[in-house]
């Protein structure tokens, strides 16, 4: 049965198109002006969103371009891929908190705009199926922005012998656990469970923008890009969907050919 899905979603693979930045700096400006030109042509667009370390420049970036006018993000709506689980959404820790501090704040979104999972839900199921009923109310994601983990997860969809279509509660690997432990002030903090979108509800975005950056992300970057699709490299799963554009710096895309954009 796996096989057979597998066999069907690589007959209609398109390649990725993939964009190597010299560095994280030009890579997060990059990646802003792709998303600001998506909401200029868009004022109302849906935005899927990531937290972690790689989309710090973007928000920034982003930031920067909303203070100088040259985009607006009243009107947008966004939706958030993950929240640990269980976390409040007052734990500075929580990405609640993250968003509202580099993203949602500083570039005027209001709270009614900026979706993401509840991590104290007493009802977690719940809470999931809630989420992606907004989403569709919403119209879906018009364009999804990602990170990936150097096991290649994309939100916290984590290698496995298989993956969640839709938004659900899950574990954390070790492997994430110990990545993120540097946001707390120890690994035993970090909690063991999170809320994310499922991969179906991030193929439905109808436009995917992965970033990477950083030498421990080059292997997860080939898998995802030059490697079969497997539930083992959740991201590579990205090949099936028809648009993809995979944004890293240098390091990130040594295993790959090509020159870098200026
Ligand atoms: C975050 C998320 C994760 C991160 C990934 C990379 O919302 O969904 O998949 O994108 O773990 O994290 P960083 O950017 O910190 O390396």
């Amino acid at each position: 049965m796996k096989n057979l899905l597998l066999e069907f979603l690589c007959g209609r693979v398109i390649p990725i198109k993939i964009v190597i930045l010299r560095d994280y700096e030009s890579l997060s400006r990059q990646a802003a002006m792709l998303v600001a030109k998506t909401v200029r042509s868009n004022p109302a667009a849906v935005l899927g969103l990531a937290t972690g370390s790689t989309p710090l420049g973007l928000y920034r970036d982003l930031t920067e371009m909303v203070q100088q006018g040259f985009v607006k993000f009243g009107r947008v709506t966004t939706f958030n891929l993950d929240e640990y689980y269980p976390i409040t959404r007052e734990n500075p820790q929580s990405y609640y908190q993250f968003m509202q501090r580099h993203f949602w704040e500083p570039a005027g979104i209001s709270a009614a705009r900026a979706h993401s999972l509840k991590g104290d839900s007493d009802d977690a199921a719940e809470e999931c199926l809630h989420y992606e009923q907004r989403i569709r109310q919403a119209g879906g994601i018009d364009l999804q922005v990602l990170g990936i983990g150097i096991n290649g997860h994309i939100g916290f969809n984590e290698p496995g012998e298989r993956l969640q279509a839709e938004t659900h509660l899950v574990s954390l690997s070790g492997e994430t656990i110990a990545a993120n432990s540097r946001f707390f002030e120890k690994a035993a903090d970090v909690p063991g469970m999170a809320l994310t979108m499922g991969v179906g509800t991030i193929m439905k975005a109808r436009r995917i923008l992965l970033l990477a950056s950083g030498g421990h992300k080059a292997a997860a970057i080939r898998e995802t890009v030059r490697g079969p699709l497997t539930t083992a490299v959740p991201a590579s799963l990205l090949q099936a969907h028809p648009r993809v554009t995979v944004m890293v710096d240098r390091e990130a895309g040594r295993y790959l050919a090509g020159r870098c954009a200026p």
